[in-house]
């Protein structure tokens, strides 16, 4: 690929660090506190008063914590799992790790989150929770999901790795007290290279989360004393630092996205044949992570991946629909036509390179050749 001098790639995302993170990750170094420090209860602690959480607890990873959550709602073989197949693949793979059955219930096609009505539609005997997912950072539907749970009696765990900042019926995503997850992927709101939060208002929830990220050790017990069966999901103190610091700034994060966000609403209102998602309104309030488009309905995708491609732009066919991977359609017998509105999400939406200082020009750029390459 050759690119003008005027011309750099643009990648897909990017992160935004000032000193701050350097000052805290040397504080941690010098400190020789490496793990199970100071510096990962000041992260949990900041977190846990940012999203409104009662407690939070921080982990090796989103995929690491939705398992963890899973094991805290004591889901297992046997058991049924109702979510959504238009999500990234942990939130499935979450409960099929503890040996639960996954059911897709499909979406709705313009909040792309699980439809309510379908998660009804597919309770049986056998099911044991919902795992609902807030995605591309736009509230799932809580209020009508948490009535399907008390009615059957299931657990509900919220996947909102894409989610921190989004405001459902104006409470904070994670304020609501029952097990969710959020993410720090270097392509997330904020990042700690990798890592993940789990938040909960109970303090017996919160308890059992720490001990089995912990190889399972009880706070009263020793260094080779093992309570639960447990894994190592513990995050460093070197990342809790990067959280901090990431946190502190997290208002200057999600302006700078939401800014990023409104011109590209703003540059695409000319542009025919790609629309933006859903529009904000009084019960939803997104937290942008990736900025896909809805390309119309017979426009080759592919040779836009290729066109825009070849001048240095990345974009991503966010995202597959779950039950159609390989591993799921082998082991589960999953097939095309299972979940349409998800599929057909699946075959149209492109995303654009998005993150917080993604500047004017480029996102100029970005729509120039997407236009171009539609006209
Ligand atoms: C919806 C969703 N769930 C789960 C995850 C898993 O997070 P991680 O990559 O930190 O394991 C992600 C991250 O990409 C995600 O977008």
């Amino acid at each position: 690929m050759s690119l003008s001098p005027t011309e750099q790639a643009i990648p897909l995302s990017g992160v935004h660090f000032d000193g701050r993170e350097e000052e805290l990750v040397l504080e941690v170094l010098r400190s020789g506190r490496l793990s199970l420090g100071p510096m990962i209860d000041r992260f949990e602690r900041l977190f846990a008063e940012r999203v409104g959480a009662v407690r939070a607890a921080a982990v090796s990873s989103g995929t690491a914590g939705l398992h963890l959550a899973v094991r805290t709602a004591g889901i297992g073989p046997g058991d049924e799992v109702i979510t959504s197949p238009f999500s990234f693949v942990a939130s499935a793979n979450c409960f099929l790790y503890e040996g639960a059955t996954p059911v897709f219930a499909d979406i709705d096609p313009d909040t792309l989150n699980l439809d309510p009505a379908a998660v009804e539609a597919a309770v049986t005997s056998r099911t044991k929770a919902i795992v609902a997912v807030d995605i591309f950072g736009y509230p799932c539907e809580l209020d009508e999901l948490y009535a399907i749970c008390d009615r059957h009696g299931l657990a509900l765990i919220e996947d909102a790795c894409e989610a921190l900042g989004a405001e459902y019926k104006g409470r904070p995503i994670g304020s609501d007290g029952h097990l969710a997850v959020f993410a720090f992927y270097p392509n997330k709101q904020m990042t700690t290279g990798e890592g993940g939060m789990v938040v909960t208002k109970s303090a017996a929830e919160w308890n059992v989360l720490k001990s089995l990220s912990n190889q399972g050790r009880a706070d009263s017990g020793g260094w080779l004393e093992h309570a639960r069966f447990g894994y190592n999901y513990r995050l460093s103190d070197v990342a809790a630092a990067l959280g901090v610091a990431q946190l502190e700034k997290l208002d200057v994060l999600l302006a700078g996205r939401n800014e990023a966000a409104d011109r590209y609403a703003r540059l695409l209102a000319d542009v025919e044949g790609a629309d933006p998602l859903l529009a904000n309104d009084a019960d939803h309030t997104r937290s942008w992570f990736v900025y896909p488009v809805r390309l119309a309905d017979g426009v080759d995708r592919e040779r836009l991946i290729a066109d825009l491609g070849s001048q240095g732009i990345a974009t991503s066919r966010y995202l597959p629909s779950i039950h159609l991977q390989e591993y799921m359609r082998g082991r589960f017998g999953f097939g095309e036509g299972l979940c349409p509105v998800s599929e057909h999400a699946s075959r149209t939406l492109l995303s654009l390179p998005f993150w917080t200082d993604i500047t004017p020009g480029e996102q100029e750029r970005v729509v120039e050749a997407l236009a171009a390459a539609l006209g």
